[in-house]
């Protein structure tokens, strides 16, 4: 009996599948691919932390209740992925195993040791535990087994739970022509999830319907998921959380199959003329004149077009911001004015129906370059839908004989909102402080 059937038979015998070892150390990759290598490694140059709340304190107030109230950061380079998850002040400062706000699967897209820990553990008891549980055992940055098999070190999905999604929008892996393949390695990733209670917490994507804002919704409706009770007006939110791979395959570049890849991954050649690609997955505006100019004349004028479009959004993005948060207020206003639930609900969910728009098209990472119509479009019908929580909430309040217009707190910046919501910030960051010094630094591998 040779090694391959043994082992069968042994997994046979004791119901367990043998795992096979996802090389997870991206060390471990450098000698067989230096080209590769040596571009991947060049994301750590991407270091820059650009506070999203202190640049717009709306979002405080949007996300009042939830983690990303307490911090929330740009997207940087993947080399940095799990020192960021472990310094947010999201994760809190579990001390001990149990501890904490999150779940392992808060790991899930920062490392490639977690594809070896599901494999080696399984993925329900990887997923059931807690964030703070697995911190010793990850340490390597977003690499090489995140996207290749270890063996054949072919392209590939890593990760069940976005295997299972691919196949339920029609996408399934192995059916896919090698460049929608390689787009799926980033949509295990820079997608919408959310964890799943009913199965251990595990990571699934809303996707049953479809890929669209409108499908998520219906899927999150559906089977009455929260991510969290917004603390001014008690609406029950969803967090949208960077839905890239989503507003990609809407848009016009999607439909002509024009993936990640091709703007992101371009080809390089080494010295010896051979032809590799670039895993360093920065800025797709340093590639221009591999991966655009075959169908864009001119770099200056995209730059311009670029702008144009981040303009355009932003606009539209704070004039809704200024409608949800009001009509959070409004809805603070008439819960304590008496309000009961059965006058509420209509309003709650035209709330965190508009949010939701405003979110997925405003989280996902650079919609300006990669759907901007979309943008639009979701905006729009946040505002819409904005627009009759506020007119429900109107009724509700003048019959609790509320005056209007309801007055916001002093929500000017960063502190003046998180003060204006009640956070103990100081607590939080004594907290985070006293676990990366006793514990993260100590005791996890991960270099911070
Ligand atoms: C986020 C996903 C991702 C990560 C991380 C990643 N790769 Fe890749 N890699 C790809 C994709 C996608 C392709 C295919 C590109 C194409 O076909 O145009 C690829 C192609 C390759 C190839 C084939 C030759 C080439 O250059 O196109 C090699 C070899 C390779 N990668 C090695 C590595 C090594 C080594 C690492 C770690 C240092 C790594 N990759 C990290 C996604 C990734
Ligand atoms: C294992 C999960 C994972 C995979 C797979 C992945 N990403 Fe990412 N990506 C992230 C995370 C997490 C960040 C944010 C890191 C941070 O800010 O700490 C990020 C950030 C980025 C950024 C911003 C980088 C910068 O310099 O500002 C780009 C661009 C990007 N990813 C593109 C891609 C592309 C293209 C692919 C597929 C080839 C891909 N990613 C695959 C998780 C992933
Ligand atoms: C047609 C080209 C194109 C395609 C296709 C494309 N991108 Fe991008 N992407 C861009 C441009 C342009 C930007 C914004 C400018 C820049 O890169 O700095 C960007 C930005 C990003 C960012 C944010 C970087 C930051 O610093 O904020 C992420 C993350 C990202 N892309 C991921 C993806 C993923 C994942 C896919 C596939 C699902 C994808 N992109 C498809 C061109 C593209
Ligand atoms: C295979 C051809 C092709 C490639 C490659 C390509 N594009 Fe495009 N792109 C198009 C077409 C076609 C359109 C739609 C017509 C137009 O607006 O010019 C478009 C539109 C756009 C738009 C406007 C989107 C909108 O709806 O306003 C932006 C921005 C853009 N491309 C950026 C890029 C960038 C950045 C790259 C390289 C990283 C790139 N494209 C690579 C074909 C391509």
């Amino acid at each position: 009996m040779n090694a391959l059937m043994l082992s069968m038979v042994m997994a046979g015998m004791t119901g367990v599948a043998m795992a096979k070892p996802v090389k997870s150390d991206n060390e471990a990759w450098k000698a067989e691919f230096p080209d590769q290598y040596a571009s991947w490694a060049t994301a750590a140059e991407t270091s820059d932390i650009v506070d999203l709340l202190e640049s717009n304190p709306n979002l405080v107030v949007l996300w009042g209740g939830y983690g990303f109230a307490k911090d929330y950061n740009k997207a940087r380079g993947h080399y940095y992925a799990v020192a960021d998850v472990t310094q947010t002040l999201r994760t809190a400062g579990p001390m001990g195993d149990m501890d904490g706000p999150m779940p392992a699967s808060c790991w899930s897209c920062k490392t490639p040791d977690v594809a070896r820990l599901i494999e080696s553990e399984g993925e329900g008891a990887f997923a059931s535990k807690k964030w703070g549980a697995w911190g010793d055992e990850v340490g390597n940055a977003i690499g090489c087994a995140d996207c290749h098999d270890s063996e054949s070190s072919a392209v590939a999905l890593s990760r069940p739970y976005a295997e299972r999604a691919m196949a339920a929008v029609d996408m399934t892996f192995d059916d896919q022509p090698a460049n929608i393949q390689a787009a799926q390695t980033c949509g295990q990733c820079h997608v919408e999830y959310y964890f799943d209670a009913t199965n251990n917490n595990t990571v699934k994507f809303p996707w049953d319907n479809g890929l669209t804002a409108e499908d998520a919704l219906a899927y999150f409706d559906g089977i009455g998921f929260a991510d969290w009770t917004h603390s001014v007006s008690k609406a029950p939110m969803l967090k949208a959380q960077h839905p890239e791979f989503e507003t990609w395959a809407t848009s016009v570049h999607g439909e002509m199959e024009v993936t990640c890849i091709d703007c992101h991954m371009p080809k390089m050649k080494n010295e010896q003329g051979r032809e590799y690609s670039k895993h360093n997955m920065g800025s797709a505006l340093d590639n221009f004149d591999q991966s655009c100019s075959s169908c864009h004349d001119s770099q200056a004028d995209m730059e311009a077009v670029l702008k144009a479009n981040k303009a355009e959004i932003t606009e539209s993005k704070l004039l809704v911001e200024a409608e949800v948060i009001k009509a959070h207020y409004q809805a603070k206003a008439a819960w304590d004015a008496g309000a009961d639930e059965a006058q509420m609900k209509q309003a709650l969910t035209h709330i965190r129906h508009a949010q939701w728009f405003w979110d997925f098209a405003t989280a996902s990472h650079a919609i300006h370059a990669h759907n901007p119509g979309e943008a639009i479009r979701l905006l729009d019908k946040a505002m819409d839908v904005a627009k009759q929580a506020q007119a429900e909430l109107d009724t509700v309040l003048s019959k609790q004989g509320v005056e209007q217009p309801v007055a916001l707190p002093d929500l000017s910046s960063k502190s003046a909102a998180q003060k204006a919501l009640g956070m103990d910030m100081d607590g939080f960051e004594a907290e985070k402080a006293t676990f990366l010094q006793e514990r993260a630094d100590k005791e996890w591998p991960a270099r911070l």
